[in-house]
């Protein structure tokens, strides 16, 4: 029996070793999967707030710069009595009283405006994204620049 012990000692000093392996391995791994999902979310939360700059464009008017962008990619569907959503994106009234839900401009503030969102795609749910793509009308994702129109416009007063 005595003779046993130290046997059974370096057995359970191997086996306490052999553990602390691997604690350190798995404390590793579970730090690579924070860091991981750290990082993901970090890109996913930047893509959800990156949107194109507001034009430096002076004077943006809807009559002028945003209803022939409005015309060609939103106006098909959202237009006369079948308007979906009942908005109106072929006049200016129609455009600040927005959808049957609410205002999707808030005028003043593009940031904060549910269109450029939309246009932008930075809402997470992709029903939001329009116009939709693909569809039948021949409307096109609105460009970075088209976006920067529409921010600098919303952000001067939505005129
Ligand atoms: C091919 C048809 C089509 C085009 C083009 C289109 N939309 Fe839509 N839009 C829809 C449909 C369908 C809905 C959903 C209607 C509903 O849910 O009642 C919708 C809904 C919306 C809504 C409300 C979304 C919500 O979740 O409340 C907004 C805002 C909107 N569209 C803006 C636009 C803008 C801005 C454009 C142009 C850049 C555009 N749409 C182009 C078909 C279109």
């Amino acid at each position: 029996m005595l003779n046993l012990l130290p046997i059974s000692g370096v057995l359970s000093a191997t086996f306490t070793k052999t553990k602390l392996i691997q604690s350190m391995n798995s404390t590793k791994l579970a730090f690579a999967a924070l860091a991981a999902a750290l990082s993901f979310s970090l890109v996913a939360s930047a893509e959800e707030t990156k949107l194109p700059p507001a034009s430096d464009k002076k004077d943006v008017t809807y009559a002028t710069d945003i209803k022939p962008i409005f015309d060609a990619n939103c106006a098909k569907c959202h237009s006369g009595d079948r308007a979906k959503a009942k908005l109106h994106m072929d006049t200016l009234e129609g455009v600040l009283k927005g959808t049957k839900m609410g205002k999707i401009v808030t005028v003043g503030d593009s940031e904060k405006s549910f269109i450029v969102k939309s246009i932008a795609h930075a809402s997470s749910d992709k029903d939001e994204w329009m116009p939709p793509i693909p569809n039948k009308a021949g409307a096109k994702e609105l460009t970075p620049e088209q976006i920067g129109l529409v921010r600098a416009w919303i952000d001067q007063g939505a005129k």
